[in-house]
């Protein structure tokens, strides 16, 4: 005989936890487009859904590289939010500061595998392709194997060995924190537009 433990319902009595299991409506959310775009100074602070206010002026100095030219930010747009984003560092990493290097990409769990990633670094790609680099780079944490799958889906290959990546922000409370992470760099040969 199987038993099932009832633990888990709400008792008869309990009218509140009945009230949650209740459907109060049922409706169908028109679908909207999600759009790549380059970022806009209004992103930064609802970006913060990753990090929140500790994060605050890491993405305003992220804003500021993005309008200096140094690095250029994607966002994918959906309904007028940012649920993704990946940032191109032109000038690369020290060890290959001729190749452009991937940064922060990351996509709204809600958003997650619905291609938003794929399509952030589909037009990252494009980007880099069309201001005449014909190669580009990332870093995977070694602790990411699912991210580092990806990546090998859409033709990124390792290069060299794993290392530390330290990068510091400064928190909600002005203190400078460290984040580190081992990763390995990976690479991948872009069809320049002639080709
Ligand atoms: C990695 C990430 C950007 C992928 O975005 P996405 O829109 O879900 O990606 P896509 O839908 O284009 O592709 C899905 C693939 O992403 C990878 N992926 C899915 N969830 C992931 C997660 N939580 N963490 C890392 N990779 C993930 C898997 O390879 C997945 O393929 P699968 O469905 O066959 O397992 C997203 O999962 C994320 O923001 N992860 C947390 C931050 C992160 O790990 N960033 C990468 C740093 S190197």
């Amino acid at each position: 005989m199987t038993t099932v433990s009832t633990s888990a319902f709400p008792a008869a009595s309990d009218s509140t936890a009945v009230r949650e299991l209740e459907i109060l409506a049922s409706f169908a959310v028109p679908s909207l487009p999600v759009v790549v775009r380059f970022m806009r100074e209004s992103d930064c602070a609802l970006l913060e859904w990753h990090g929140g206010i500790d994060l605050r002026s890491w993405y305003r100095r992220q804003w500021d590289a993005h309008q200096a030219h140094e690095i250029c930010v994607l966002v994918a747009d959906w309904n007028d939010f940012p649920v993704g984003q990946i940032a191109i560092h032109w000038r690369g990493k020290p060890t290959h500061p001729h190749i452009p290097d991937l940064q922060s990409l990351r996509v709204l769990g809600a958003f997650g595998r619905m291609s938003i990633g794929s399509r952030l670094l589909e037009c990252a790609e494009r980007v880099v392709v069309e201001r005449g680099f014909n190669q580009i780079t990332l870093a995977v944490g070694t602790q990411n194997p699912r991210a580092h799958a990806l990546y090998e889906r859409l033709g990124y290959h390792v290069i060299g060995e794993p290392y530390d990546d330290e990068w510091h922000y400064i928190d909600a409370r002005g203190q400078d924190c460290a984040a580190c992470e081992v990763v390995i760099d990976m690479v991948k040969e872009l069809m320049m537009k002639s080709e």
